[in-house]
C-alpha cells in the first residue's frame, strides 16, 4: 500500500477524497491536514460531514495536523484540496519535501513545467514532471487536475478534436452550489435563484481546454488552435454541472460519426484498467430530457460524463450541440486528483 495524505481534508472537495480512498485497493490514508482551526482536532470532531455514507471509521479518529510538510510524516502521495491561495504557498513545500503533490487548486495549473492533466486526454503531459524536477531541484512533484467545468467539457471535446477540425466552441454552464465549497454561496443568494457569474471561471474554462488538448514537444506545451468562449452561472443544484455546449467545425460532419467517437471514446485509464477508471468515459443519453444532474451525475461512479441532446445546429452551418453533465466534486475534483495518481503509480 502506498501512504497518502489530504491537505484540506476537512473541505467539501477533501471529503471526497476520504469518501473516495475508504476502500481504495493501493492508497492508505494516513495524514490529513486542515487550517490552524482544525489542527489537532480528531478529524470527526474537526470535519462538518456534508456526504450520505458515514465518515470511514479508519479516518474518524485521526488527528488533524497543520498543513506543513514537517507535520505529515512517511507519506508519498498528498492529495490536495486547499483554496489556491494556500496551496500556491503550500504545495511547493511539499514537492520540496520530497512528496508527490496531485493538486486540484488552480494555482500551480498554468505554471509552464507542472503538469495539468485528464488521464483520458492527455497522459503524455505527465513527461513534464522530469522538466520540473530539474528546473526546481525537487524529489517530489506537482500534478494538477483542471477545474471541474474544464474536466466534463475536455472529456468530450477530446474524442471529437481528435478526428474532426474544431474552428470554435460555446459553452454555457449551469454550475451546482458544491463547486463553491460549504461556505461558497450563501443559500440566501442561490434559493429560488441563478447567480449569473463565478469569479475567473470563464478564464480558466478558455484557458485550461486549450492547455490540455495542446501539442507536448518534450520540452513545452502548445496550446490547441482554436477558440473557446465560456458564460459560466451558479444553479441552485447540490451536485453535478450541466453544460450547453456549441461547437463549429470547419467541415461538414456525419452526426452518426460524432456520436460514434463519443460512445467509442477510451483512453489510458481504460486500456490500464486502473481502479477510478469508468468503463465509458463518455456515456450518451438518447431521452430527450437527459441528461439531468441528479439522475446523471453518478454515471461511472461519478467518474464519467453524460451527454445528450446531441444534434446537428439548424441555424448554423457545420455546427452541432449537445448537452453534458459530470459530476463536480469527483470526476471534477477528488477523483480527478485519484485517478492522475493511479496513473503515476502505474507508470512512473
Ligand atoms: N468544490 C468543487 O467542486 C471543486 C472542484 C474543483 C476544484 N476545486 C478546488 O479544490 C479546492 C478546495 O475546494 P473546496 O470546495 O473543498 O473548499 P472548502 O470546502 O472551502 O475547503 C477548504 C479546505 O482547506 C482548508 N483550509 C482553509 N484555509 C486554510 C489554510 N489557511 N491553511 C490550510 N488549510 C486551509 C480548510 O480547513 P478548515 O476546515 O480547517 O477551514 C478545508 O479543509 C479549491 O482550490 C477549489 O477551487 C473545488
Amino acid at each position: 500500500m502506498v501512504n497518502v495524505g489530504i491537505l484540506g481534508a476537512t473541505g467539501m472537495v477533501g471529503q471526497r477524497f476520504i469518501q473516495l480512498l475508504a476502500d481504495h485497493p493501493d492508497f492508505e490514508v494516513t495524514a490529513l491536514t486542515a487550517s490552524s482551526r482544525s489542527a489537532g482536532k480528531k478529524y470527526e470532531d474537526a470535519v462538518t460531514w456534508h456526504l450520505e455514507t458515514k465518515i470511514p471509521d479508519a479516518v474518524k479518529d485521526t488527528v488533524v495536523v497543520n498543513t506543513d510538510p514537517r507535520e505529515v510524516k512517511d507519506v508519498e502521495i498528498v492529495f490536495s484540496a486547499l483554496p489556491s491561495q494556500n496551496a500556491a504557498k503550500v504545495e511547493p513545500k511539499f514537492a520540496e519535501a520530497g512528496m508527490k503533490v496531485a493538486s486540484n487548486a488552480s494555482a500551480m495549473r498554468m505554471e509552464p513545467d507542472v503538469p495539468l492533466v485528464v488521464p483520458e486526454v492527455n497522459p503524455e503531459h505527465l513527461d513534464l514532471i522530469e522538466t520540473q524536477q530539474k528546473r526546481r531541484g525537487w524529489d517530489g512533484f506537482i500534478v494538477t487536475n483542471p477545474n471541474c467545468s474544464t474536466i466534463a467539457l475536455v472529456m468530450t471535446l477530446k474524442p471529437l478534436y481528435d478526428q474532426f477540425n474544431i474552428k470554435r466552441v460555446y459553452v454555457s454552464t449551469m454550475q451546482a452550489v458544491s463547486g463553491a465549497g460549504y461556505n461558497g454561496v450563501p443559500s440566501m443568494a442561490i434559493v429560488d435563484n441563478l447567480v449569473p457569474f463565478i469569479g475567473e471561471e470563464e478564464e480558466k474554462m478558455e484557458s485550461e481546454t486549450l492547455h490540455l488538448l495542446g501539442d507536448f514537444d518534450g520540452e513545452t506545451v502548445n496550446n490547441a488552435n482554436f477558440g473557446v468562449s465560456a458564460s459560466c452561472h451558479r444553479v441552485a443544484v447540490l451536485d453535478g454541472h450541466t453544460e450547453a455546449v456549441f461547437i463549429e467545425m470547419d467541415d461538414d460532419f456525419d452526426l452518426d460519426e460524432v456520436k460514434g467517437s463519443l460512445t467509442n471514446f477510451k483512453g489510458l485509464p481504460q486500456k490500464l484498467n486502473l481502479y477510478s477508471a469508468p468503463e465509458d468515459p463518455v456515456v450518451i443519453r438518447e431521452e430527450d430530457n437527459r441528461p439531468q444532474p441528479r439522475m446523471d451525475r453518478m454515471a461511472g461512479n461519478g467518474m464519467a460524463v453524460s451527454v445528450g441532446r446531441l444534434r446537428r445546429d439548424e441555424v448554423y452551418s457545420n455546427s452541432l450541440k449537445y448537452v453534458l453533465v459530470g459530476h463536480n466534486t469527483i470526476r471534477g475534483a477528488a477523483g480527478a486528483s485519484i485517478l492522475n495518481a493511479e496513473l503515476i503509480n502505474e507508470i512512473l
